[in-house]
Formats: structure tokens, C-alpha cells, sequence
């Protein structure tokens, strides 16, 4: 048996404020609350001790699961004692709160039964429950060692603490109870014996055996509706549960699955034991199971769970930074888990996109860990988790025909009478355990089955029963005859889902009439608490739930339901965003879905940037359903599209095309010029990142014209390095040096005006317009790289990382800059900080400076550069992005090669490259020092062709058209002639080599200074 105590905190403290009298009267209603709340538990309220309770669990009465009964008790006691103290607050200004405490022991034999159960026979329980609730804190349930082990699976308890308590010598274990889980004994559903899946259940045994030794599984759980996988795996879960391993299980929807991370939230929250605590308490118990993880990671963790504090903000860290970082904490502490531990994922039918790829991620390490995960789908899901190639799959057929006869003798009984039915309910079913089971409740409902189930009889003739021919006909039938307010309740609660609580119903304005639901086996009943909550018994009854009703109720009820899911939980409207939009959608509440959906567009925009760009297009299909006169429809349309052209790099999506004209037309008819300059700086990204240089710098003049036009410096300012970048591309210095300058002026000194899409457009203005400048020979780029790099450091983390790249990206190639360990540092941090918070392109474009500075190395670093350089370089291959920056890479992957003693193969790709670059028109851009590393290459083997093609090569760069005077093509051609002399033992070598130097040194390159000093 199990003893609970409760006390009052302070109760003589009371008194005093409100006088005994009124301490009575409270004492009073919360005596009669919590022996409530003790009987509902089967409980026996044993003692008021004049400011505390009493009760007994397991006696006189045996229960076999006294302990858990009365962990919900305590934990029902707290709600109620909560409820009273807000009243009290109100009215006395006092503060009540309970300890309570638990203890369990045996009862000695002879005492079970008698009805004067004394005082002294538990006397020995009893102290020990008044002695943990001396330590509990206020509203707080504490248990001792022998109750915590009798509900280890079923609550969710606090690390042990060792407690003094008086009259002891040792000090003795206490555990906080935190919550209990969802399923426990002694409620669920009625359920028939399982019959045949015997390979089935032996394969995922087997597994779970495996799993436990160390060695992980994924199982897929495929079959159509009601074939029996939640069946599987529930009775998976109990024979995991009997081995102490723990089973943490979620659910997918039909109605959430475009709701971003739904499941993987859900699941996680379960995995982390943070369901149902409250905001400090979900967040301490999250630290406590990942001690040594980066506080900023955990704080990704509180928001992925949804227990995020709302007094902090959300570090700035891009999406795909998030989940890289997502991804490496929960997979540690998945390898880092000791003890067994079985998830399931039912429905995945349903699962969002999201929630999808993360748990995809989040399965990589499941091999070596000592998990099973189960996944539940229908045959017509083919997404992501299909596809985990090392996944096992279990396929439910159809039951024998044999098992269905003797699942269908065990629903109806042995009674001769019912034989012949059911053989025509075994034909009906065809094997579907589901169909078999509802065909029974159907005829018994019909009354053409009498008595109770495993003992009907029947009167009639099975000739003449009909059976409905498909199992949602006979779930509506079935349906269709509950009394008017049961079906209603139930319509209601197929709205809500396929979990509902009776609270909410309340608010969606039904008088919920929940016993004929659950009697009928339509819906059962998963908590017991104050506020008790209920699921569908099976995903087909909600769904033929949702789609008898009328059409219009329904749309009532979605309505209703968006309003309260708002009011609930004011603060998570954010969070929530996404189902509040699709619960409007529903109801046709067109214009208010579509600022949801704009909503909840807005909260992933720093999430999940699918999430976010489902939400613009969700937002977008919902205005192409209005009426066409409606008034606002152009601009409504304006938003989205905007956002998805902006965003469209980051998914892959092309702009080019269809959505950037459809972006074009509207701005054109609405006049909206700073929508339209947005959707072209975003499709200029594209050109560059895809190597369309020449259509980049194009449309990058007329990008730059539009946006001049609105008139708006901030967004001129914001924009102008989207035009920059591509004219750096396309080796347009005078138009990258103007446009820098134009920023510098419009932003007038304030470094973080404009900073929308970057943290500070001054600080990269200085650093554009250095490069500029000492591409064209003019000075002052010097002091521009250190005020841009200063100012950076003082911006954000990212922005300083990308302008630390844009500094060495080009500076070292061109031989301007120096790699000294004083730059391979700066980039190394710059590398942590993309790492830590970039965007993947960021990360990729910080490794490949990186290795850029790393080739001009000795030779261990250039071991790390080429690695580096080859990741970067099969990335940008496999995004189809940033390929105009492969030639380079390319070019400095052949060079190691060619370092390695394989020149014969280094030099045909470095000519192919170089080539590429001429035909492109891009020779003076990376065709500088690709053009200098084959010169260099080929007079190393220094064949007599390889010296001609080498002046060829030279030549071909010293040709290549351009007005702008670019010393950087200069001072590579005086080197690269040097070498060619001295190649061909020309007399003018000295002299090309002493003007080399002297030009290096009067521009201040420093990289070419040094190669200079290293020449014979
Ligand atoms: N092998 C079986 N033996 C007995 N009953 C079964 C069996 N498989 C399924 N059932 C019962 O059939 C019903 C539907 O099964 P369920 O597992 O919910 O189907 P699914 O998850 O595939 O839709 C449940 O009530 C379940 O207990
Ligand atoms: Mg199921």
C-alpha cells in the first residue's frame, strides 16, 4: 500500500492573517477537494490532522497499482490546492501551497479487510510519507525510494536526493515526482487476444533484443488502415515495458501534417521527459540530460521542445546552423543514452515535411545506440523515412483465414447461434482485424446481437443480416445512431484531433457528452485527472467523424477551435501560428488564414527555412482562392511572393521563370517598386550563384536603377551588396567601387543601417570597395579592410565571419594579401563562427577561404586545404550552387595533384578550367590566378610545348579586353613573364623579376611580395 501525506506550508502563519476561523473554512474546502480527488483513485481518506491530510492507497482494499494511484492522487491534489490559492490569493492575500509526500510498504496480511485499519499498523509507512513531505517543496510531491520504484516507467521523477530527516542517522533517498506519463495501468482499452503476426512479432523481438544489447534498429510498420500496426506495436511496447526498457511514443495527424516540427517536437518532448512540467522545471530537467552541452544549444533544444523561456531571445543563428547544431546534440545524446529505450512513431502518413528530414537526421546514429524506433505508415507514404536504406520493413497482410475465424469466435463467443454470422462478418472482413471488430459493435448496436461481447447470442437469421460493405460505412452507421449531443461531442472532438480533452470541447462551445462515446468503444479515455482527456479509438472513426458532418458546422467549429487555441496559450501564438492558419483555412476564413499563415511564415523564417517557405506558399494558394473582385488580392499576393523569391536560394527553388514573373507582373500593375527591387536582388543571387555571370551583372545594373528609384536609402543600402557581389563576379571593379561608395555615403557612418539581410552593410561596403580599389590601383584599401574588419568584429557573429571571407576569399588568390598564421587564424575563427550560426553556403564559402589560404601553405596544411577544397567543392556540385566559385577550386585541387609528382594528370583539367573561364568571359575575374597557376604548372614540367602554351596562356590573359586598367592582371602578368624568361633562359628575366618586385612593393601586395623575394 501507499500512504500519502499533505500539509499545509505555514499553516500558524496563516492563521495569524486570516484568524482560525476563515483557516477552517479553507481547510475545509480543500479536505473535501482532495478527498475527491483520493476517491476517484480508489483511495481511502484516512486522517485530517487539522492542517493536513491523510490517505491510503492499497488498503484495506488491495490494488496491485496502489503507488501509481497515488502519485495521480497527489498530483490532483496539487491541481485542486492550486485552483483554492488563486481564489484565497484573491480574496485573504495569503499564499497556500501543500507539501505532499508518498511512501509505500506492505500491510501486514491479517489487517487487509478489516474496516478499522488502526493508526499504528501503518504507523511505521506513515512516518516515512510525513517525513518526505517535510522535505517536499511547497506545491511540490516528493516520494520515497520504495513508492519511486513502484512507478519507475509510468512517472517522470527528479534525480534522487539525499535527504536528513529527524530520527534517522543515515540520510535517506527522496525523488521529486515531476509528472506522470500518459498511459498507465489499468487504463486503456478492452482488448481481444492477438492473434497469429507470429513471424511479425518474433522479427521485432528479435530486434528489440538486438537493441538492447547495443545494436539499434528502425523498423517500418507498413499495412493499410486497421490491419493491426498500432496493435503491433503496442504489444512491442508492452514487452519492452515488462523488460524495463522505456517507450516513448508520438503520434502524426491528418490535420498537421503541413504543421512545421509538430511530430519531432512531440517526440522530443517525450524523449526528454518535459511533457506536462512547467516552463523552469521542462528546462532544468533538459539540462540535467544533456549537462555538457553549449548553453546556446541547449537553448536550441528549449525551442525545438517548446519550453523556451519566453524572457530570453532566440540567439541569432540561421536555420541551417540550427540544425546542424540540433542534430549534433539530440544524436549525442542519443550515443551518450546507456539504458534501452524504444520510440514510436505512428502515421507517418501524416508527418510534416520538417519533422520528416529531421528525424531522418536524428536516425543516423540509431545503429550504434541501444534504441529501437518503430514507424507506423499506410502502403501510399513513399517520404523520407521509406527511404533510410538500412531500415527494416515489416509489411502486415491480411490475417489467415484461420486467425480471423478465431479472433471473430473470441468477439462473439461460443454460442451456436452466432456461428453462421460469423462467417459472413470473416468474409466482409477479409482479414482486416479492424473491419471484423466493428462489424461486432455494429450488430450488437443493431441488436441483432444479444448479451455481452465473447457471449452473444442471436435470434436472427444470418441469411438475412446485412453487413456494411466497407468499414467507414460501418463506422457511420454506427455513428449516425448516437443521440444527438453524442454525436455532436464526437464531431466536435474530430475537429481537435485525434486527442482531445473535455476543457476544450467546453470552449468550442459543445456540452460534452462523453460516456456513450467511450461505452461504445469510439473514443477511450487516457487520463483521468480534473481535466480528462480522451482519444479516438482509431484514426478511421475520427476521420469518418470529420466527414459526416455538415460542412458549415464544421466550418463553425474549426473557427471556434483557431479562437481558443489563441486564447489558451496567448504567448505561443507564434508557435502555434501554423495550426491556427490551417484550422481558418478550414473554416474558409480566408483573409484571417492568410495572415496566419504570413505568421507563421515569419516565426520559421529563423527556424526551418522549408517551414517557412511552406507557410509564403500556403499564404499564396489561399489568395488565389478569393473571389477574383476581391480588393486587397493583388497586394495580399505581393507579400508571399516576395518572400518566396527572396528566400528561394536557401530551398534550392529557382527564381528564374515562372515565379519571378509572376513577382514582376504584379509589382508592375500595384506599382510596387520595393517588392519588385527585393524578388531582383534575389534572382541577381541566383545568376551568380549559378554561375551566370554575365545575366548577374546585367540585371545587376538594372537591379541598382530600380532600387535607386524607390527612393528608400535603407533599402538601397540593404540591397546594394546583392549588386556588388555579382559586379565582384563578373570582375566589374569601377561598378563595384561606385556602388560601395554609394553605400558608404547613404549609410553615413551608422553600421547597422539597412541590416535586414545583413547584420552590417557599411562594414561590407568598406571591404567591397578595398577590393575595388586594389583591383583598379587605387589607394586607400588598406585602411578600408581594417575599418570594415573593425566594424565587423562589433557587428554580429556572422557578419563579421562573412566579412573576414570576403577579405581573404579574394585578397590571397589575387596574391594581395599575405596567408600568414595571422590570417589563417582570423579565418579559422571565422569558420568556428559559420560553423556555430551560418547558413550552409556561408559555412561552405568560409571553408573554401580557408583553403584558398591553406594550398599557399607548406605542405601538411595543404593535406587539410585539398580536403577542404574537394568538400566545397562536391557540396557546391551537389546543391547546384555557388558553381561560378568551382573553377578556382578546381583549378587548386590540380596544383596539389600536380605537387604530388602527377603533373601529366594535374594539367589537362587546369587548361580545361582556364579555357572555361576564357570562353565564359570571365578571364579577369578568377581567370587571373587560374591562368597563373597553369603558367606556373606547365613551365615546372617545362616541356618545349609546355613553354609555348604557357606564353600562350600568358598572352591570352594579356589581350583579354578591359578598360578599367586592372593592376591585378598587371602584376600577375610581370610575374608570369618573369617565369616565362626564365623558362626560356631569356636575358630579360632580371629585369622582369626586378620590376616585379618593385611593382609589388610600391602596391603593397603583399602575397606577391613574398612570391617575388622567393625568385632566383
Ligand atoms: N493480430 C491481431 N489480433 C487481434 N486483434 C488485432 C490484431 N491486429 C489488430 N487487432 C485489433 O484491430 C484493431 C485495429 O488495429 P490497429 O492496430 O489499430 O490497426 P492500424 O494501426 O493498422 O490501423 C485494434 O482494435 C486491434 O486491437
Ligand atoms: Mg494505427
Amino acid at each position: 500500500m501507499t500512504v500519502l501525506f499533505a500539509d499545509v506550508v505555514h499553516s500558524m502563519d496563516i492563521a495569524a492573517a486570516v484568524g482560525a476561523e476563515r483557516l477552517r473554512e479553507i481547510m475545509t474546502e480543500l479536505v473535501e477537494r482532495s478527498a475527491a480527488v483520493v476517491q476517484r483513485y480508489g483511495g481511502m481518506l484516512s486522517q485530517f490532522t487539522g492542517d493536513g491530510i491523510m490517505a491510503v492507497f492499497g488498503a484495506p482494499v488491495a490494488l496491485e497499482d496502489h503507488a501509481v494511484r497515488a502519485c495521480l492522487a497527489a498530483l490532483g491534489i496539487q491541481e485542486e490546492c492550486a485552483l483554492l490559492a488563486a481564489e484565497v490569493s484573491d480574496r485573504d492575500r495569503i499564499d497556500l501551497a501543500l507539501r505532499v509526500g508518498l511512501n509505500s510498504g506492505q500491510v501486514i496480511a491479517g489487517e487487509i479487510g478489516s474496516v478499522a485499519l488502526g493508526y499504528t499498523t501503518i504507523g511505521e509507512q506513515v512516518g516515512m510519507a510525513q517525513r518526505m513531505e517535510s522535505v517536499a517543496p511547497p506545491g511540490g510531491v516528493m516520494l520515497s525510494e520504495s513508492t519511486a520504484r513502484l512507478v519507475d516507467g509510468s512517472a517522470v521523477l527528479g534525480e534522487p536526493e539525499m535527504v536528513r530527516i529527524k530520527g534517522a542517522e543515515e540520510p535517506v533517498a527522496a525523488l521529486r515526482l515531476l509528472g506522470m506519463g500518459e498511459r498507465h495501468p489499468g487504463v486503456g482499452r478492452a482488448e481481444s487476444t492477438l492473434v497469429g503476426r507470429r513471424w511479425e512479432m518474433s522479427a521485432v523481438e528479435g530486434l528489440l533484443d538486438r537493441a538492447i544489447d547495443g545494436h539499434g534498429a528502425v523498423v517500418g510498420v507498413v499495412g493499410p488502415p486497421g490491419i493491426g500496426k498500432s496493435r503491433l506495436v503496442r504489444e512491442l511496447s508492452a514487452m519492452a515495458s515488462a523488460r524495463g526498457v522505456e517507450v516513448f511514443t508520438t503520434f502524426c495527424e491528418s490535420h498537421t501534417s503541413q504543421v512545421p516540427f509538430h511530430t519531432v517536437a512531440r517526440l522530443s518532448r517525450a524523449a526528454f521527459g518535459v511533457e506536462g512540467l512547467d516552463g523552469q522545471t521542462a528546462r532544468d530537467r533538459v539540462r540535467d540530460r544533456v549537462p555538457d552541452a553549449d548553453p546556446e544549444d541547449v537553448q536550441l533544444l528549449d525551442d525545438l521542445l517548446g519550453i523556451a523561456d519566453p524572457n530570453t531571445a532566440l540567439p541569432p543563428i540561421d536555420p541551417d546552423a540550427r540544425r546542424r547544431r540540433l542534430t549534433a546534440v539530440v544524436n549525442a545524446a542519443s550515443l551518450a543514452r546507456e539504458n534501452p529505450v524504444v520510440f514510436v512513431v505512428e502515421d507517418a502518413h501524416w508527418i510534416d515535411d520538417v519533422s520528416e528530414s529531421m528525424l531522418v537526421d536524428f536516425l543516423m546514429v540509431i545503429p550504434q545506440t541501444p534504441s529501437l524506433v518503430l514507424v507506423s505508415y499506410r502502403p501510399e507514404y513513399e517520404g523520407a523515412l521509406t527511404r533510410v536504406h538500412w531500415a527494416q520493413t515489416i509489411a502486415l497482410a491480411p490475417l489467415s483465414d484461420s486467425d480471423t475465424a478465431t479472433l471473430i469466435t473470441e468477439l462473439l463467443g461460443p454460442d451456436p447461434s452466432v456461428g453462421a454470422l460469423g462467417q459472413t462478418i470473416a468474409e466482409r472482413a477479409a482479414g482486416n482485424p479492424f473491419f471484423a471488430e466493428e462489424i461486432v459493435r455494429d450488430l450488437a448496436e443493431r441488436g441483432v446481437l444479444r448479451g455481452n461481447r465473447s457471449a452473444y447470442l442471436s435470434t436472427v437469421d444470418a441469411a438475412e443480416v446485412t453487413v456494411p460493405a466497407t468499414v467507414q460505412a460501418t463506422i457511420a452507421a454506427r455513428i449516425d445512431r448516437l443521440n444527438p449531443k453524442a454525436k455532436r461531442t464526437l464531431s466536435a472532438a474530430a475537429v481537435i484531433g485525434a486527442k482531445f480533452s473535455r476543457d476544450l470541447l467546453e470552449m468550442l462551445g459543445i456540452d460534452p457528452v462523453l460516456e456513450d462515446l467511450v461505452g461504445g468503444e469510439l473514443i477511450d479515455q487516457l487520463r483521468f485527472t480534473r481535466q480528462p482527456e480522451y482519444v479516438f479509438h482509431h484514426p478511421l472513426i475520427r476521420m469518418v467523424a470529420y466527414e459526416s458532418q455538415l460542412k458549415s458546422d464544421r466550418a463553425e467549429l474549426h473557427r471556434r477551435l483557431a479562437a481558443a487555441i489563441e486564447a489558451r496559450r496567448p504567448a505561443s501564438a507564434d508557435e502555434n501560428a501554423a495550426l491556427i492558419a490551417e484550422h481558418l483555412e478550414a473554416a474558409g476564413d480566408l483573409h484571417a488564414a492568410y495572415g496566419w499563415h504570413m505568421r507563421a511564415g515569419a516565426w520559421a523564417r529563423n527556424r526551418d527555412i522549408v517551414a517557412a517557405w511552406l507557410s509564403w506558399e500556403r499564404a499564396r494558394r489561399v489568395v488565389d482562392t478569393l473571389p477574383a473582385d476581391d480588393p486587397h488580392r493583388a497586394a495580399m499576393r505581393i507579400a508571399p511572393c516576395t518572400m518566396l523569391c527572396a528566400n528561394a536560394w536557401r530551398v534550392h527553388v529557382d527564381v528564374a521563370g515562372d515565379r519571378f514573373d509572376e513577382l514582376r507582373e504584379l509589382c508592375i500593375a500595384a506599382g510596387d517598386k520595393a517588392s519588385l527591387a527585393i524578388g531582383t536582388a534575389a534572382l541577381v543571387i541566383e545568376h551568380v550563384y549559378q554561375a551566370r555571370t554575365s545575366e548577374a551583372s546585367q540585371l545587376a545594373s538594372e537591379a541598382m536603377a530600380l532600387i535607386e528609384s524607390v527612393g528608400d536609402p535603407t533599402l538601397t543600402v540593404a540591397l546594394s551588396c546583392t549588386a556588388i557581389r555579382a559586379k565582384a563576379s563578373n570582375a566589374e571593379w569601377c561598378d563595384v567601387l561606385g556602388w560601395s561608395q554609394r553605400v558608404i555615403d547613404l549609410a553615413d557612418g551608422d553600421p547597422s543601417k539597412g541590416n535586414f539581410i545583413f547584420g552590417s552593410p557599411l562594414a561590407l561596403a568598406f571591404t567591397t570597395r578595398a577590393i575595388a580599389r586594389y583591383c583598379l590601383g587605387r589607394p586607400g584599401w588598406r585602411d578600408d579592410l581594417r575599418h570594415g574588419l573593425a566594424m565587423a568584429r562589433s557587428a554580429d557573429p556572422m557578419t563579421y565571419a562573412t566579412v573576414v571571407g570576403y577579405v581573404y576569399f579574394f585578397g590571397i588568390p589575387f596574391g594581395v594579401l599575405r596567408p600568414d598564421d595571422r590570417a589563417v587564424n582570423t579565418i579559422e575563427d571565422a569558420l568556428r563562427i559559420a560553423e556555430r550560426s551560418g547558413d550552409d553556403f556561408a559555412l561552405a564559402v568560409t571553408q573554401q577561404t580557408l583553403g584558398f589560404a591553406l594550398v599557399h601553405r607548406s605542405a601538411p596544411e595543404r593535406d587539410r586545404a585539398q580536403k577542404l577544397l574537394a568538400e566545397v567543392g562536391e557540396a557546391f556540385l551537389r546543391q547546384g550552387c555557388l558553381l561560378g566559385e568551382l573553377p578556382l577550386v578546381n583549378v587548386y585541387l590540380a596544383r596539389e595533384r600536380a605537387r604530388r609528382g602527377d603533373r601529366d594528370e594535374a594539367i589537362p583539367p587546369m587548361r580545361a578550367t582556364a579555357d572555361h573561364l576564357f570562353r565564359e568571359g570571365r578571364l579577369l575575374a578568377w581567370g587571373i590566378p587560374a591562368t597563373g597557376v597553369l603558367v606556373e604548372t606547365l613551365l615546372d614540367r617545362g616541356t618545349e610545348s609546355d613553354v609555348a602554351e604557357a606564353e600562350a596562356a600568358i598572352e591570352r590573359l594579356a589581350t583579354a579586353p578591359d578598360d578599367e586598367g586592372l593592376v591585378t592582371r598587371e602584376i600577375w602578368l610581370l610575374r608570369l613573364r618573369a617565369l616565362l624568361a626564365r623558362a626560356q633562359g631569356d636575358e630579360a628575366y632580371k629585369q622582369l623579376r626586378d620590376r616585379y618586385r618593385a611593382m609589388a612593393t610600391s602596391l603593397g601586395f603583399e602575397g606577391h611580395m613574398k612570391w617575388a623575394e622567393a625568385m632566383p
